[in-house]
C-alpha cells in the first residue's frame, strides 16, 4: 500500500471570489474594439490553462525554450543577486520555469513564493509540485487577476520582495495596459525591492508567425484560440459557432505586435446574451484573442526604468532572441548585502 501524503494548499481569494470571471465591464470595453478583443485573462480558465501548456511543447515554439535555458543556466546567479525571502510571480501559470530560480533560492534561504495567477487549478497543482519538489518552499497562492494580486501585497507585510513577470507575459498586455501595470508594480515595489521580468525580443515576421501557429500536424494554438469563445459561451451565454472561425496569428511590424486572430469564415450574427450584445461579423471579420508584442531591448530597459527601476543585471540568449532583467526599485542602493 502506497500513502500519499496530503499537504495543504493555501490559496487565498483576492479578487473577489473569482467574481473577477464576470466582469462584464470590462469585457465590453474589449469588445468594443476594432477589432473585437477577448481580454487575456479569459483565454486561461481550466481548460484554456492546460490549453496553453500544449503550446508550450510545441517544437516550434521557442519562448518557454529559451527562457527555460537562460534559467537553466543563471538561476543560481539570479538567485544570489535578489536575495530576498518573498518571491511573487505574476501570471505563474504552472511555474514549470519558475521553480529552477526557487531551488536555487531554497539553497540559500528561506522562501517563501507567491504566485498570482487567474487560474485556480494552475495555483493549486503548481503549489502541490512546488512544495513536494523543493520542501522548505512556502507557497501561498492568491487568485485573482495582476491588479489585485499587487494590492494584496500592497496591503500587507512590508518585508522586502521581489516581483517576477516570466514567460514575457508582459508582451500580452496592449500599451496602455502595460502603463497601467507597469506603474501598479512600482508602487507596490518598496526601494531596493526586486523586479525580475522577461521579454521576448523583435525579430523578423516570418520567425513569429512560424511560432504562433501551429505546423500542420498539430492544433494547440487553434484549440487555446477557439477556447476563448467557448469560454465566453460558458460564462455570457454566447452563441458563438466555433466551426465558423479560423484561428491564424500575424506579425504587425508597425505595433511590434504578434495577433493572435479568429477570421469569421461566414457572415453571421452572434449574440451574448448575458451582455446584452451583438456581434455583427461579416466573412473575413476577425477577433483579437491575443497580443503577444516584442520588445526593442533599450527601448523596453527605458520604459521599465521611466516607472522609477533601476537595472540591475540582464540575461539574454546567444541570438539575442529572449531576455530576463533585474530591476530594482529605485530610492536605495541596489541588493541589499
Ligand atoms: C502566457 S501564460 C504564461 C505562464 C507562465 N508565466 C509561463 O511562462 O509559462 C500567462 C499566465 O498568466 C495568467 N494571466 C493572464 N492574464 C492575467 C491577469 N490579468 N491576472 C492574473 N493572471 C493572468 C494566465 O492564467 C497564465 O497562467
Amino acid at each position: 500500500m502506497c500513502i500519499v501524503e496530503q499537504r495543504e494548499i493555501e490559496i487565498v481569494p483576492v479578487d473577489g471570489e473569482g467574481g473577477f470571471w464576470d466582469d462584464r465591464a470590462g469585457l465590453l470595453t474589449c469588445l468594443r474594439e476594432a477589432p473585437p478583443r477577448v481580454p487575456a485573462y479569459l483565454g486561461y480558465d481550466a481548460i484554456g490553462s492546460e490549453l496553453f501548456e500544449a503550446i508550450t511543447e510545441l517544437p516550434g515554439y521557442y519562448p518557454t525554450r529559451v527562457e527555460h535555458g537562460l534559467l537553466q543556466r543563471h538561476a543560481e546567479e539570479i538567485a544570489d543577486l535578489i536575495g530576498y525571502e518573498r518571491i511573487a510571480e505574476l501570471g505563474s501559470g504552472s511555474a514549470k520555469k519558475t521553480r529552477l530560480l526557487l531551488a536555487a533560492c531554497v539553497e540559500r534561504r528561506a522562501t517563501s513564493y507567491l504566485p498570482i495567477d487567474v487560474s485556480r487549478e494552475m495555483l493549486v497543482t503548481s503549489a502541490r509540485e512546488l512544495t513536494t519538489e523543493l520542501p522548505g518552499l512556502r507557497v501561498q497562492g492568491l487568485w485573482g487577476r495582476y491588479e489585485a494580486g499587487l494590492g494584496w501585497l500592497r496591503d500587507g507585510d512590508s518585508e522586502p520582495v521581489t516581483v517576477a513577470l516570466l514567460g514575457s507575459n508582459l508582451g500580452n498586455t496592449t500599451p496602455e495596459e502595460r502603463d497601467v501595470l507597469l506603474t501598479e508594480i512600482a508602487a507596490t515595489l518598496r526601494p531596493g525591492d526586486g523586479f525580475l521580468v522577461s521579454a521576448d525580443l523583435q525579430k523578423p515576421a516570418e520567425v513569429l508567425e512560424a511560432c504562433y501557429n501551429d505546423p500542420l500536424d498539430r492544433s494547440a494554438f487553434a484549440r487555446f484560440r477557439l477556447n476563448h469563445l467557448s469560454h465566453l459561451n460558458r460564462r455570457f451565454g454566447a452563441d458563438f459557432a466555433l466551426e465558423y472561425f479560423y484561428p491564424r496569428a500575424h506579425y504587425d511590424s508597425a505595433t511590434t505586435a504578434v495577433q493572435g486572430l479568429l477570421y469569421a469564415t461566414e457572415d453571421q450574427t452572434v449574440a451574448l446574451r448575458e451582455l446584452d450584445l451583438e456581434l455583427v461579423l461579416r466573412r473575413g471579420d476577425s477577433l483579437n484573442v491575443g497580443f503577444s508584442y516584442k520588445f526593442h531591448r533599450p527601448q523596453f530597459v527605458a520604459d521599465v526604468a521611466a516607472r522609477g527601476f533601476d537595472l540591475g543585471a540582464q540575461w539574454i540568449d546567444a541570438v539575442w532572441q529572449y531576455g530576463i532583467f533585474l530591476f530594482v526599485r529605485s530610492g536605495a542602493p541596489p541588493f541589499r548585502t
